[in-house]
């Protein structure tokens, strides 16, 4: 891997579910294996700006041993299309808020859907768990494990 920092948005609806728990999975990896690696999320609404993330998502990821409760919601910026590297979407309707923000084809490039990453998962979303149960949070975060994965191993291998 270069030596240059790289900079990762996690984007869902609300921050409090799925962009949290990607971007504790990937911190938690980058710290885990001392990776040159920036991380954050946000939400492409501010429903709720401030907030620590959904007690079912920290309570999911605690399972997994990995601390999220120290994350707070944020709205995505324009701006973040210049702080970060790659801005990972969650689902189409992520992708399609973000893309209909940025002005460039170097703003749109930088976006993508998390689970076009693993093979024979083109446009495929990670499911919206906030009005499911323990199954669907665990759910996503296979997903997203497998995700992650497969981003590092590709960034490892360039
Ligand atoms: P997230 O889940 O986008 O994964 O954070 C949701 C959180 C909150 C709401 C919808 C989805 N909501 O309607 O408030």
């Amino acid at each position: 891997m270069s030596d240059k920092t790289i900079r990762v948005l996690m984007v869902c609806l609300g921050n409090i579910c799925r962009s949290p728990m990607a971007e504790g999975i990937l911190r938690y990896k980058v710290q885990q294996q001392g990776l040159n690696i920036e991380t954050d999320s946000a939400g492409t609404s501010q429903w709720h700006e401030g907030e620590a993330p959904d007690r079912r998502a920290v309570q999911n990821m605690r399972e997994q041993g990995i601390d999220i409760s120290d994350l707070r919601a944020r709205p995505f910026h324009h701006t973040d299309f210049q702080e970060f590297d790659y801005i990972f979407a969650m689902d189409k309707s992520n992708y399609e808020d973000i893309l209909s923000l940025a002005r460039f084809d170097e703003e749109r490039q930088k976006v993508r859907m998390i689970m076009n990453l693993v093979e024979g998962n083109q446009d495929v979303s990670v499911p919206d768990p906030y009005y499911g149960g323990p199954m669907q949070f665990q759910r996503v975060y296979d997903m997203l494990d497998e995700a992650t994965d497969v981003f590092l191993f590709t960034l490892s291998s360039r």
